[in-house]
């Protein structure tokens, strides 16, 4: 029997269709993502051009070829009514293009044409291949399907064939189209410091919609995903097509809705600021953006991109494991580290069940606050007579990995490396160099200065047993010179700075297979999925106050997975005044991937029997949380007041639905809450952290969703947990 079903699957998958058909007489492409459909093919001007985006398709015989749009009077030509899926600036086309150049006789026109395809069906991606009309210039637009994920990524290579230097001024990934309409509403995350990933949803008006960054880095202000719907999709319903851009430097996303009631997404590089010079036979390759659609809304929409995040971006050696459970010495100690007072808090650590101690800053050179000491990566002799062996050994016998922060890109002008290399940090000559908590930027598009650092980082895990590095960026640029190269090609600081953050990263995972990283610059200042290739986690903001965290963690929850969300457990009152109880601190932060950011001196003994508990709960359901499907079941933003996730296990055997109350009228009952996502006819037995359920001890999915659960929530910030196994 099971050889017959072998047998079965095998031939099943033998004869699956293809993720990526072509249609010869029709001149169409049908890629298949496994939840959903998008087809591209050529107009009869030769241009590239979008068809569907949708729904899975059936049947081949309903599309039809594409066809240019009609022009509108004098004004707006065929082209610029014509959805091309990668427009370059030339001719009468006038939307934002994916690609703009400026040859050197001054001629600025480029227009794309057809020129040949090519299927790579073990890699799955299709290649488009572009020619301007009269230029040896190429771009080849390629689309990588995930097979089943429900996710294609879109980018580009620019190619120059002509015997001249040309400059390239924009270079996006790719466009998304939505169906003709109008009042489409985009969904998209902004923030600041201590206040990131904020959720916003606002109808598109006629015109344009920007999302970006021209800081350097991918900044806490936006994050580079988008979603959007008809303005009638919600958790649980509607269409919702949305997409994410793997970059971690100047990006931007522009959301356009034309006269002609068109809404388009075009991303990639920023083109701010924006120039890269191409010679003879040089290529660009933008960005991958990744994009999606769902017809069952935000939550589904989450959850595909999720499951993508876990198991296409990140890193091989991630992708199975859980998070360990970190503890963080930032809070507790600030730049007041030293051999005895880590080794103080490691102890305590270990009691509660922490498998990951991490030291943060001020280990190195003079660094006694934030004045000095960047970019003098050897250990202070003061601080740490035994190196850092003593305490690596310490915690290594405490039974706990050892990590380390790192600042690479930054020098404070009072430090060893500055003083010896001033032309290192980013300016212009004869210029004013803009300090920020001061330190200025290493510009690490230098070939020297990526070499210096990787050196650094390489003798760091050479010669220590750290397990671990959080990655820290704490400005953005200013004075984004590098008068070392031909002033032609200093704009491309820009590009060449991330890709060498990126090498490097690259290099020590070549090298020290086993290590994990955080990526973070001054809390969620730089979360993308260009860097979630690289890093294990990132650091969701510095502001870890619970309450507040619950609406970041919402908005980090629609773009980025709770496996990779670093949640710390920290001291009241915090940043902002506001005390919650530790259970409450503790549940918020269970809800990622948990870390205790405390001053572990400062707890009693109640505190240290609740935060064992707990953690011991945590380590029961954290493979569910991780690497399980959410369901956000009540919005921190509802004026109930009422906050629930809910996390089910891929297997399905266990689910977390969480519960938070931040406030209650007296005699007033928190609203059921409806759990998603569970087996109607399977029996779950139910355990409550605290006997705040009441819905029995047993009970099937379909009770459970039908007729919710009433949790016993009562007073100010007030939390529950609900642990049902499927028997
Ligand atoms: C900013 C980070 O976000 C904090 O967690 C901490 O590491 C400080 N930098 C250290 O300077």
């Amino acid at each position: 029997m099971q050889r017959v079903l072998i047998l079965f699957a095998l031939s099943f998958s033998l004869f699956a269709a293809p993720a990526i058909r072509e249609l010869a007489d029709r001149k169409l492409w049908i890629i298949d993502t496994g939840k959903s459909t998008y087809v591209l093919g050529v107009n009869q001007r030769n241009e590239l051009q979008h068809v569907y985006w949708g729904s899975p398709l059936q049947r081949d015989a309903d599309l039809r070829p594409a066809h240019a749009g009609e022009g509108w009077a004098s004004f707006d030509s065929s082209e610029s009514r014509t959805p091309e899926e990668y427009p370059s600036w030339g001719g009468m086309r006038y939307v934002e293009p994916a690609v703009k150049v400026t040859f050197p006789d001054g001629v600025r026109d480029l227009v794309l044409k057809y020129q040949s395809a090519s299927v790579q069906s073990a890699e799955n991606v299709l290649q488009i291949r572009l020619k301007d009309v009269q230029r040896d210039v190429f771009v080849n637009v390629l689309y990588r399907v995930y097979p089943g994920t429900g996710v294609l990524a879109k980018s580009s290579v620019v190619e120059n064939r002509t015997k001249q230097p040309l400059t390239v001024e924009s270079a996006q990934s790719g466009v998304w189209y939505m169906p003709r309409g109008t009042n489409y509403r985009m969904t998209h995350l902004y923030g600041r410091w201590a206040g990131e990933t904020q959720l916003v949803q606002e109808v598109l008006k006629p015109g344009k919609q920007v999302i970006e960054s021209r800081r350097g880095n991918t900044g806490h202000q936006f994050s580079p995903w988008f979603a959007m719907d008809a303005g009638d999709a919600g958790d649980t319903h509607g269409r919702v097509w949305f997409g994410a851009l793997a970059w971690s430097g100047n990006w931007k996303i522009t959301a356009e809705t034309t006269p002609f009631q068109v809404t388009r997404v075009i991303g990639g590089y920023n083109d701010f600021d924006f120039a890269y010079v191409l010679k003879p036979n040089e290529v660009l390759t933008t960005p991958a953006f990744y994009g999606g659609y769902t017809e069952a809304g935000f939550g589904e929409a989450s959850r595909i991109l999720h499951r993508f995040e876990r198991n296409e971006i990140a890193p091989d050696h991630a992708r199975q494991h859980v998070r360990p459970l970190l503890y963080n010495s930032w809070e507790a100690t600030t730049f007041n580290v030293n051999e005895a007072g880590q080794s103080a808090l490691a102890e305590k650590a270990a009691k509660i069940g922490v498998e990951m101690f991490v030291m943060d800053d001020g280990w190195f050179g003079k660094r006694n606050d934030d004045h000095a000491g960047l970019g003098d990566w050897f250990v202070n002799p003061q601080k740490f007579p035994n190196g850092l062996k003593g305490l690596i050994e310490k915690v290594n016998s405490l039974g706990m990995k050892f990590g380390l922060w790192v600042e690479p890109e930054m020098v404070n002008p009072n430090s060893d490396l500055y003083r010896a290399h001033p032309d290192w940090a980013m300016h212009f000559p004869d210029r004013p160099r803009t300090e920020a908590r001061n330190q200025l930027v290493l510009n690490m598009a230098r070939q020297d200065v990526k070499e210096h650092i990787f050196g650094v980082l390489d003798k760091l895990l050479r010669e220590n047993n750290i397990a671990f590095f959080k990655w820290d960026m704490n400005r953005n640029f200013a004075e984004p010179g590098w008068p070392a190269v031909s002033p032609d090609e200093q704009k491309e600081l820009w590009v060449q700075y991330v890709r060498n953050i990126y090498e490097i990263i690259d290099r020590l995972r070549a090298n020290h297979p086993n290590v994990e990283i955080e990526s973070c610059s001054g809390g969620g200042g730089r979360v993308d999925l260009g860097i979630m290739q690289r890093v294990d986690q990132v650091w969701t903001s510095d502001n870890t106050e619970a309450y507040d965290r619950l609406k970041i963690q919402e908005g980090f929850s629609y773009a980025y997975p709770a496996k990779v969300m670093m949640a710390w457990v920290t001291d009241v009152p915090n940043m902002n005044g506001r005390s919650t109880p530790l259970k409450y601190r503790f549940l918020v932060s269970m809800m990622g991937s948990v870390g205790i950011g405390s001053n572990l001196n400062h707890w009693k003994e109640e505190d240290f029997k609740l935060a064992t508990d707990m953690v011991r709960e945590y380590k029961q359901i954290r493979e569910t949380v991780q690497q399980g499907d959410l369901y956000r079941l009540s919005s921190p933003r509802d004026p109930s007041g009422l906050t629930s996730n809910m996390y089910v296990a891929a297997d399905g055997k266990q689910a977390a639905v969480f519960a938070f109350l931040d406030h209650q009228q007296y005699g007033s009952a928190a609203p059921i809450v409806y759990p998603r996502g569970l087996e109607p006819n399977a029996t779950y037995k139910l355990r409550s952290i605290d006997r705040k359920a009441d819905a029995g001890e047993m009970a099937s999915g379909s009770y459970l969703m039908g007729n919710g659960i009433q949790f016993d929530l009562k007073g100010d910030y007030d939390s529950t947990l609900l642990v049902l196994e499927r028997q």
